[in-house]
Order: structure tokens, then sequence, then C-alpha cells
């Protein structure tokens, strides 16, 4: 079977880019750190923690912000400047960090 490893390295490079490509961009993630926490844990009682919180939550949340049907004005701000792409791998981002 001289065609098993290649095809091997072919799932194994598609297993490894997959998430990879679905990763939000590390510059946004100190962004949200400034408020949220560099783990998703709000050093701030003014802010939520989002570690660990359920993704589909986050992502309306994210996109009730950026629509403006949950108004906060930092948050409109940093979902406008998102795409809908972006939002979806923040919100499996900060769900797969442990919660506090
Ligand atoms: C300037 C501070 C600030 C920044 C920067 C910021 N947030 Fe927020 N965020 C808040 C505050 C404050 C709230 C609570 C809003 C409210 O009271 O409705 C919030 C709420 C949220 C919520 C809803 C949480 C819940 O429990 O309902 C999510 C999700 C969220 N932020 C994600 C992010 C992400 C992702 C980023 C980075 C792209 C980010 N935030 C950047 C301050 C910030």
């Amino acid at each position: 079977m001289p065609h098993r490893p290649i095809l091997a390295a072919i799932a194994a490079a598609l297993l490894l880019c997959g998430p990879a490509a679905a990763e939000p961009r590390v510059g946004i993630i100190a962004e949200c750190a400034a408020c949220h926490g560099i783990d998703g844990i709000a050093r701030d009682t003014e802010v939520p923690h989002i570690a660990g919180q359920n993704e589909r939550y986050l992502y309306n949340q994210m996109m009730a912000f950026r629509s403006g049907k949950r108004a906060h004005k930092e948050m409109r701000y940093m979902a406008r400047a998102m795409s809908v792409a972006e939002i979806a791998a923040l919100a499996a981002y900060y769900a797969a960090l442990p919660p506090r």
C-alpha cells in the first residue's frame, strides 16, 4: 500500500489546517483581552466573563451588538469591525476556554 502514508499525511494536513483557518486573528484577541481578560475571565466587575460560555450564546450576543439590537457602545464598536466569520471564530475560541 504505497499510497497509504501519503493519504494519511494529507488527512493530517487537512486536520491541522481546518481549525487554524477558523481561528480569530491574534491581534483581535489582545483587544478583547483588554476588557475580557486574556483567558476570557474579566478582571473588571463591569465586564462579563466569556470563557466557557455557550458558543451559540456568544455568537448571538456579538451579532446583536453588531446590529445594535443589544445596545452597548464599546461592544458595538468592536462587533462592527468584525466579519460574521470572525464572530463565529471568536465564539468558538472563547467557548473552548475553561470557565472560571
Ligand atoms: C472596551 C472594553 C471591551 C472590549 C475591548 C471588548 N468588550 Fe466585550 N463586552 C464589554 C462589556 C462592558 C460587555 C457587557 C455589555 C453589556 O453590559 O451589555 C461586553 C460583552 C461582551 C459579550 C456578551 C457577554 C454576555 O455575557 O452577554 C461578548 C460575547 C463579548 N463582549 C465579546 C467580546 C469580544 C470577542 C471582544 C473582542 C473582539 C470584546 N468583547 C471586546 C467590554 C468590552
